[in-house]
């Protein structure tokens, strides 16, 4: 068995276990959204069960309708200014987020311990055209698999892939290193990542783009 070959740790899909700085600060925006969403999910149930309780048929209570309120103005502004204010802190947040992990188009270079790669999507396989490395060029193309530098204390070994795609819309996401990003036919995307963690990173086709998506 394949599995059985490779330890827990290389199986890891997880964006849990990041393995990148841009993996990481995806996942911090994960965690800080889920605990603003948890904090939110609290407070309404919370109402609700109170409402519920408070407000339960009893013999105590007459029977009828209760007071009716219409038109609470301060009500109004805070339920409409609560969730603005909510809102707004996430898309600051959010676009925190975005603008680290874009990829700012970059030229190879002598001395940049970089590695280009043209990333093709085809139904259903990934085309690794290798383009250069630190400056040189390369020019040697895999199928499926992607080698990559790994980096240490002293050195940052960055990976700037070119995302395009022959066929159809495809998605590259290798969960541990960074964000999906899409292939998209006539377009040129760009994703770079970085580790310094040796290992087995696997990675989904995102998008669905025919009957063996999920072999891709
Ligand atoms: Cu390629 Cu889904």
């Amino acid at each position: 068995m394949l599995t059985a070959a490779v330890d827990a740790r290389m199986a890891d899909v997880s964006i849990f276990s990041p393995a990148s700085p841009q993996a990481g600060w995806i996942v911090d925006l994960a965690i800080l959204t889920l605990a603003i969403i948890g904090i939110i999910f609290l407070v309404v149930e919370g109402v609700l069960f109170y409402s519920v309780w408070r407000f339960r048929r009893s013999k105590s209570h007459a029977p009828g309708e209760p007071a009716q309120v219409y038109g609470s103005e301060p009500i109004e502004i805070a339920w409409t200014a609560a969730p603005t204010m909510i809102v707004f802190f996430l898309v600051l947040v959010t676009t925190r987020t975005l603008w680290e992990v874009e990829a700012a188009p970059t030229t190879p270079r002598e001395g940049d311990q970089a590695l280009f790669v043209t990333v093709i999507g085809h139904q259903w396989w990934w085309e690794y055209r290798y383009d250069s490395y630190d400056g040189r060029k390369l020019g040697f193309i895999t199928a499926n698999e992607l080698h990559i530098p790994i980096g240490d204390d002293q050195t940052a070994r960055p990976v700037h892939l070119t995302l395009q795609s022959g066929d159809v819309c495809h998605s590259f996401w290798a969960p541990r290193l960074g964000g999906k990003v899409d292939l998209i036919p006539g377009r040129t995307n760009l994703l770079s990542f970085e580790t310094v963690e040796p290992g087995l990173y696997l990675g989904q086709c995102a998008e669905y783009c025919g009957a063996q998506h999920a072999n891709m």
